[in-house]
């Protein structure tokens, strides 16, 4: 069993966001902390549209919350909850990762 890469952790910009894709060509958006990465699927639970109109252009401009550009919702980092916006309560969907080795690896699912 091997890990799947996603990207490398120097490939995100320490305190900065990644639009990556899965292997599947689902895209997700990366959020780097130091040595800490979350990752997202790119979908706004608002419409399920993608969250960013330029490349790699996920965060607020304090670079605090993750942004949907569409309708200007907020979600925290750590966790993807909705914090303001037309879909606070909700949250942005995780993909489980791990960083090892200086890379984003995408975490084993149950039974994998
Ligand atoms: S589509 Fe994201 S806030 Fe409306």
């Amino acid at each position: 069993m091997s890990a799947t890469v996603l990207c490398r952790l120097d490939d995100i910009p320490d305190g900065g966001a990644r639009g990556l894709e899965l292997p599947d060509g689902t895209p997700v958006v990366a959020v780097r902390r130091g040595a800490a990465v979350h990752v997202y699927l790119d979908r706004c639970p608002h419409t399920g549209v993608t969250l960013a109109w330029r490349p790699d252009d996920f965060l607020t401009p304090e670079g605090d919350l993750i942004r949907c550009a569409t309708h200007d919702a907020r979600f925290r980092i750590e966790d993807g909850l909705c914090v303001a916006g037309p879909c606070a309560g909700d949250a942005l969907e995780p993909v489980p990762v791990v960083v090892r080795g200086g890379c984003v690896l995408l975490a084993e699912g149950d039974g994998a």
